[in-house]
């Protein structure tokens, strides 16, 4: 949710800050700016994404040795060229980006208006900059000092990048709640809202802490805290390539990361999974195995499809662990003042680590006592560091904005939290307990006969993508693969689409059903199939168009069906990490198929750092 970049050093900033932009704009795309400094400070902006502003700058003075850039999603005021980032203050001596929302920006302008500060934008980021440039004035300060002032009023979430006229050399930075890493090069430094912009340049960075304000230079990284005081800079070496974040001759990224997920899946349970022996081996999860198996229960939160991937767990953990389950919606859990022992357990899914609402929702329930496991993909990212334990993904960077090998991911990593626990607590007899995590391993095979049927999944997708709506219907663990497969049809190609337990329908959406609606059932081979054909029925008396996804020997389905899509055969408890994958692809043709820009929804972005 905005993107920001900053260089300084020996070499020219803007394409150093416009590559490092074009990576993070998955984070949001409604407008993109710069600021350089080449004796004096320019602002260059327009709203669009960031081809635009390059073609913008086709002979324009764009030397500097220092720059931020900022590519951004809207909160205050609509996408337009006067709201897009970099802002200068009034004195025109300072500019500034941010990423985050400032709560108390209102009360804050009253104040700037009253001393007769005029505002060119509707941003809460112009009064923080006006703030501080005031600040500055007022008190004669350095630039550090009068950002450390106006960040101890702030309410909010921020990362901030601030720059001055008369300084070409330093950028102040300073985070909370909104991601910072700085890249340590030598005699340069690379600031970025993730690693992608940084990798291709050094290895070696720093995630900044919430609360700390970070002076770079050239040569020096200075980290402070809101009170002045020194903190180390913890050094980290990525782990990624420049592979991981480049489409790699796929058209888009979404594309790229949905069939990268035999792969994904395979890192995921690489390591942990030991199927000779039938060891699963998570040292996170495993240190606090015996509290999980004695809570009175869990808590599931997340958002969005990592929502999805808490709910197919809700149904898996409480099959094999007998432990109760409650998935949460974590902007509604943060909000609901909800009741948290000391010692109960809460999962954080999350793909990002970054996600505003999830991160807060932990926070809270950490400071009651909550034990937090966090199922995170992005290394070093704020829900892993908050979090007591966990277990990473291992998806590599996602940056296509709709989600798909996070989600599969995710799953993998929960089955496997499920059967350790259920092998801990003993609710598993060994026979079962050593198939499934033989249907584990077997998961990246039959994901890659899966992804054969593109061509196939692709025809269907042209048949049907001119509908105005869809439903997406499954029972058991492939009801919240149904909700999924909703969602990735919405966000892809802008068609209504709701997900619904399959016998749910009945109760009132079914009231949509005519010879122009496509249905899709998640009908694979499992304890629910008997009904689920019996939900098809009803869809058909209705002359409703049935997409069906089988198992491969389903001799029924494929009489009652307009189109079906068969999969390779799977225990129900792992096989929506299959399932999932024809929705994804289906997603992805019926949204090229209807020209849009699948990577960059519209109003979507990457990471949701705002509430
Ligand atoms: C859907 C999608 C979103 C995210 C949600 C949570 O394709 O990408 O619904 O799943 O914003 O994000 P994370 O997992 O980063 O917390």
């Amino acid at each position: 949710m905005c993107g920001i970049v900053g260089y300084t050093g020996p070499r020219e900033a803007y394409p150093i800050v416009l590559k490092g932009l074009k990576r993070l704009e998955y984070r949001g795309y409604d407008s993109a700016g710069v600021a350089l400094i080449n004796h004096s400070l320019k602002v260059y902006k327009k709203k669009g994404k960031v081809a635009d502003l390059e073609e913008t700058l086709i002979g324009q003075d764009v030397h500097g040795h220092i720059g931020i850039g900022h590519t951004r999603w809207a909160t205050h005021g609509e996408p337009n060229d006067r709201n897009a980032h970099p802002h200068l203050s009034q004195s025109g001596e300072i500019a500034m980006i941010h990423n985050g929302i400032i709560e108390n920006y209102a009360q804050i302008k009253q104040d700037l208006l009253a001393k007769g500060y005029t505002f060119k934008s509707d941003t809460d980021t112009e009064v923080l900059l006006n703030f501080i440039d005031d600040i500055k004035s007022k008190n004669n300060c350095s630039l550090e000092e009068a950002v450390r002032i106006a960040l101890r009023r702030i309410v909010g979430a921020y990362c901030i990048l601030v720059v001055h006229k008369d300084d070409p050399e330093t950028i102040i930075a300073a985070r909370k709640g909104s991601p910072l890493v700085i890249g340590i090069g030598k005699g340069e430094h690379f600031l970025a809202s993730d690693a992608s912009p940084i990798i291709e340049y050094t290895k070696e960075v720093v995630y900044v802490n919430d609360y700390e304000i970070a002076i770079v230079r050239p040569d020096e990284l200075i980290l402070k805290n809101l009170g002045n005081e020194k903190q180390t800079p913890f050094i980290t070496k990525l782990d990624m390539d420049l592979t991981a974040i480049e489409k790699g001759g796929y058209d888009h990224f979404m594309l790229k990361e949905i069939f990268e997920q035999p792969r994904t899946i395979y890192d995921c349970l690489r390591g942990r999974l030991d199927v000779e022996n039938g060891k699963i081996t998570m040292s996170g999860i495993q240190q606090y195995a015996e509290q999980i198996v004695n809570a009175g229960r869990i808590i599931i939160i997340a958002c969005g499809t990592s929502w999805h991937a808490g709910l197919v767990a809700e149904y898996v953990i409480e099959e094999l662990c007998r432990i109760p389950v409650e998935v949460e919606y974590a902007s509604e859990f943060r909000y609901r003042n909800p009741i948290i022992n000391k010692g109960d357990v809460i999962i954080a899914i999350s793909q990002s680590g970054e996600t505003a609402d999830t991160l807060v929702a932990i926070e809270k329930a950490k400071e009651q006592g909550a034990i937090i496991l966090g199922i995170v993909n992005a290394v070093g990212s704020s829900i892993a560091r908050l979090s007591h334990a966990g277990a990473y993904t291992h998806s590599g960077p996602e940056i296509g904005v709709a989600s798909t090998k996070a989600f599969t991911g995710q799953l993998a990593v929960l089955n496997m939290v499920a059967l350790l626990l259920a092998a801990h607590k003993g609710t598993i007899d060994r026979d079962r307990y050593l198939l499934l995590c033989k249907e584990l391993t077997a998961i990246p095979e039959k994901a890659e006969a899966i992804l054969k049927l593109d061509a196939e999944i692709k025809a269907i997708a042209e048949k049907y993508k001119d509908a105005s709506n869809a439903l997406f219907l499954g029972r058991g663990y492939n009801f919240p693969v149904a909700l999924e497969g909703a969602l990735k049809l919405k966000e892809i190609s802008y068609i209504h689409a709701e997900g619904y337990p399959a016998a749910e329908m009945k109760h009132g959406p079914i009231a949509l059903v005519d010879d122009q609606l496509p249905v899709v059932f998640v009908a694979t081979k499992d304890s629910y199939h008997e009904k689920v054909v019996s939900n098809i029925q009803e869809i058909k008396a209705r002359k409703g168009k049935v997409i069906a996804i089988i198992t491969e020997g389903d001799t029924v389905i494929p009489g009652l069906a307009d189109d079906v899509i068969v999969l390779p055969a799977a225990d129900e408890i792992v096989a929506p990490m299959l399932s999932v994958i024809p929705l994804q692809l289906l997603s992805y043709h019926v949204g090229v198929a209807k020209g849009y820009d699948v990577d960059k929804p519209r109003n979507l972005a990457k990471s949701v750092t705002v509430e």
